[in-house]
């Protein structure tokens, strides 16, 4: 259960963060949001966050109300409120409720709703960094960026979730999904990354992904460190032939894949290049709380 939730500016106990049920985030998903932890309760890469948050909002024409500088507001009195060091923080800005109607016209909307919900976060054990996690290549194609475009987070996740469901059916950890083409595109709420020769390969934005905020700081990381990068179409055959497999995200910082689809990723625990990352990435945190 979330520790603290604050409903427009208001903290309040998750039991009475209340949504009406002609909230258009309920009832079409039309919403956009955010995840992100903290560090000793120091939000990490918050700016990204926000500003994809804003990216996502603008993309579906979603005024967001005070702004950017409100979110962050709420942001600082939900995690002072919540006295969490770990903390998983959510915000999740809905278009909104007007009650008794229910139209998919986005011109009957009220005032835009936001919320920031903080709750404890345990880490992914680190036996699950060491031993490495299965991905399955599910059969559930990422949508379309011409129909729903991934670069948008928005609140309608169902194409992850049935990929996901795809996955776990299968006894993996994560999917990967390919986009409508054919070409590797990304996990549920992950990133995908190969290495391949010492090179590091990840899928190109134009291949319908969300820009995930951890492949980015991972990507700038990699450049710093001499590290050949490409951001490129790939293939399935690709990810086979790959000699190392990790995935990215803000909860789930660099995880190493040990296996697709029950088949070792080289040697069947993680690769050299990915725990170099993994180990930059947390030295990166180290050295932001040292900073503040
Ligand atoms: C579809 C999808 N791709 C990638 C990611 C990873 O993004 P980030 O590194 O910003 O957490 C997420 C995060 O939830 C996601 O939902």
């Amino acid at each position: 259960m979330p520790s603290v939730v604050s409903v427009n500016s208001s903290v309040v106990r998750p039991e009475d963060a209340l949504v009406s049920v002609f909230d258009r985030g309920f009832l079409f998903g039309d919403s956009v949001y955010e995840t992100f932890r903290t560090y000793d309760g120091i939000p990490w890469l918050e700016d990204e966050h926000l500003v994809r948050l804003g990216n996502s909002a603008d993309r579906m024409g979603l005024p967001l109300p005070g702004g950017l500088a409100r979110v962050r507001d709420d942001v600082a009195r939900a995690l002072n409120e919540s006295h969490e060091a770990t903390a998983a923080v959510r915000i999740v800005v809905t278009r909104g409720a007007k009650v008794g109607l229910i139209d998919l016209d986005p011109g009957t909307a009220g005032t835009p709703d936001v919320y920031v919900l903080v709750r404890p976060y345990t880490p992914v054990p680190e036996a699950t960094y060491r031993s490495g996690i299965e991905l399955a290549l599910v059969g559930v194609r990422r949508n379309a960026r011409d129909a729903l475009d991934p670069a948008i987070k928005s609140g309608n996740y169902l194409n992850n979730m049935l990929a996901l469901r795809e996955a776990k059916s299968r006894g993996a950890y994560e999917c990967v999904m390919l986009n409508k083409d054919g070409f590797l595109a990304e996990g549920s709420t992950s990133n995908v990354f190969l290495v391949k020769d010492g090179v590091l390969a990840t899928p190109a934005l134009d291949s319908g992904i969300l820009a995930g905020v951890t492949r980015a700081y991972l990507l700038g990381l990699a450049r710093a460190e001499g590290i050949p990068v490409r951001e490129i179409l790939l293939r399935e055959s690709d990810l086979r032939a790959a000699d190392e497999v990790f995935i990215s995200g803000s909860l789930k910082e660099v995880l190493p894949v040990a296996r697709v689809d029950g088949t070792p990723v080289g040697a069947g625990r993680p690769g050299a290049l990915t725990l170099r990352l993994l180990h930059a990435y947390r030295s990166g945190i180290a050295a932001a709380r040292r900073v503040r």
